[in-house]
């Protein structure tokens, strides 16, 4: 059977005996990581596997970052404003570093993929020990160990296509979590950079997705978000196992209550994934459909493979087969050649998708994109103006759409506590949306069902059922 390369064992091993090397010094002295990660689901769960990778070399969790010896910035740059951040943040430690020689200073993640930004970094921040990219994430106990020996280390390689199984990884949450199913994406949308810097898409095997799906749920993980950048394009072994088959084998997965997944990208959106949505118990009643636009013009120019009205002919299909769906979106303003006409034409779909949260960006150029080399960029005050525009409608709309909710029943997934008055539990129903309502840190991890009895434009409230 086909499968995607996977990193060689002997690659691995020497990444293990790396950490092995490392591990009796560094916990000896007691010494400390911070990770300070940028963007998506993505790279929050590379950042998961790089604490995997510190603590299996000795490194324990720093509760604030100035007092840490090993500082890891995990990059993104899927927009400009991401970016700046990180070389703001990283100059920022230059007089810590003057202050404590011994801090260990690394960079990696998407933005040190794009070799020119990771050159540009590593001569202007002479304090930076160390340098790679996301391809050789998995590598990282060998080029720290160098760094630690006194190189400075740089490290980015196009080597490309290959999934490291097996990676330690060290879990932010405790009932839910995510598992990546597939890596890199080859859709070059015209704006985006990923495919440039995530490498070609390549999909787990599903055996190697169940094992690692089973094994949480004996760890007490009882929610799971299937991760990757165009889920809907999943296919596993050797092409045999489509996104839809996958979620229905995860459904059978003992002590698992709940499953999601993210991103669908629309084009690849079949009747198949959608009919496996409504008939699994635990595929929760949620979306993340990103529409990006609502002018047809401008969904080409995006190279994205579908129209408006092939959008919201899916985004009825949904509604009709899957009880209580919400959909979620990201959507675009300001790309190159945006016309008013264009963009109103966003705001119409906008009102008739309903959507129950949009994540809205102004539209930033990066390197190597198709689009950053159109003509006809947009002005920053016109982008600014239009994306205050689309927020204030889609909280206008938000705020309606929430009434619908009041008196409803449903279940919530309770991933926290707030404390500060009265104590407040806090977690998700099936359809993503957030609920507060009274109960306190014994609730922690328990599914509970709930009644809403207020609404508020981001959030619901409700009270819990026997
Ligand atoms: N400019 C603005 N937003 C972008 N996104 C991706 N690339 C860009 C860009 N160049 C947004 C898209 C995508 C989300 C993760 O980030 O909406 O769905
Ligand atoms: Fe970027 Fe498009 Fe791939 Fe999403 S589907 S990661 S927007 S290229």
């Amino acid at each position: 059977m086909q499968r995607h390369n996977l990193v060689p064992q002997e690659e691995l091993l020497k990444s293990t005996q790396a950490a092995k090397r490392l591990h009796d010094d560094i916990l000896s002295r007691g010494l400390t990581f911070y990770i300070e990660s940028y963007g998506c689901q993505m790279n929050d769960h590379d950042a998961e596997k790089l604490a995997g990778m510190l603590q299996s070399c000795g490194y324990q969790k720093a509760t604030e970052k100035f007092e840490a010896d090993l500082i890891l910035f995990n990059t993104c740059c899927v927009r400009e404003h991401a970016e700046l951040r990180v070389f703001g943040n990283i100059g920022a430690l230059k007089k810590l570093k003057d202050e404590k020689p011994q801090l260990m200073i690394g960079v990696c993640g998407c933005m040190m993929q794009q070799e020119d930004v990771a050159q540009k970094l590593f001569k202007r921040f002479p304090f930076v020990d160390l340098v790679f990219g996301t391809h050789e994430l998995y590598r990282f106990p060998v080029l720290l160990e160098a760094a630690l020996n006194g190189e400075r280390t740089f490290s980015v390689t196009q080597i490309d296509g290959e999934i490291a199984e097996g990676l330690p990884v060290e879990r932010n949450g405790r009932f839910q979590t995510n598992v990546t199913i597939m890596y890199g994406c080859d859709n070059f949308c015209s704006y985006c950079i990923v495919p440039y810097v995530r490498g070609r898409e390549r999909s787990r095997a599903s055996s190697d997705i169940l094992g690692e799906i089973e094994s949480l749920a004996q760890a007490g993980f009882k929610e799971i978000t299937l991760l990757g950048q165009n889920v809907n394009s999943y296919r596993g072994d050797g092409g045999e196992t489509s996104f839809a088959k996958l979620l229905c084998m995860a459904n059978e997965v003992k002590g698992i209550e709940r499953l999601r997944f993210m991103t669908s990208h629309p084009k690849d959106l079949s009747m198949e994934l959608i009919h496996a949505m409504a008939e699994c118990s635990k595929v929760c009643s949620h979306i993340h459909l990103p529409v990006q636009s609502g002018s047809d013009r401008i969904l080409k120019r995006m190279n994205r493979g579908y129209t408006r009205e092939k959008y919201l002919g899916l985004v009825n299909t949904l509604r009709e087969n899957i009880k209580g769906i919400e959909l979620t979106t990201d959507i675009i303003v300001g790309f190159p050649g945006e016309t008013e006409e264009d963009f109103s034409d966003t705001l119409s779909l906008v009102r008739e998708a309903n959507f129950s949260a949009a994540y809205t960006f102004m539209y930033s150029p990066r390197n190597g994109t198709s689009a950053a080399r159109m003509e006809e960029q947009i002005d920053k005050v016109v982008k600014k103006e239009r994306l205050a525009r689309l927020n204030e409608l889609q909280a206008e709309l938000l705020k309606k759409s929430n009434e619908k909710f009041l008196c409803m029943e449903g279940t919530v997934l309770v991933e926290g506590c707030d404390t500060r008055a009265v104590p407040m539990a806090y977690g998700k129903l099936e359809n993503f949306k957030m609920v507060y309502f009274p109960g306190d840190e014994t609730l922690l991890g328990q599914l509970k069902r709930v009644r809403i009895t207020k609404t508020q434009s981001n959030s619901l409230f409700g009270e819990a059922l026997e």
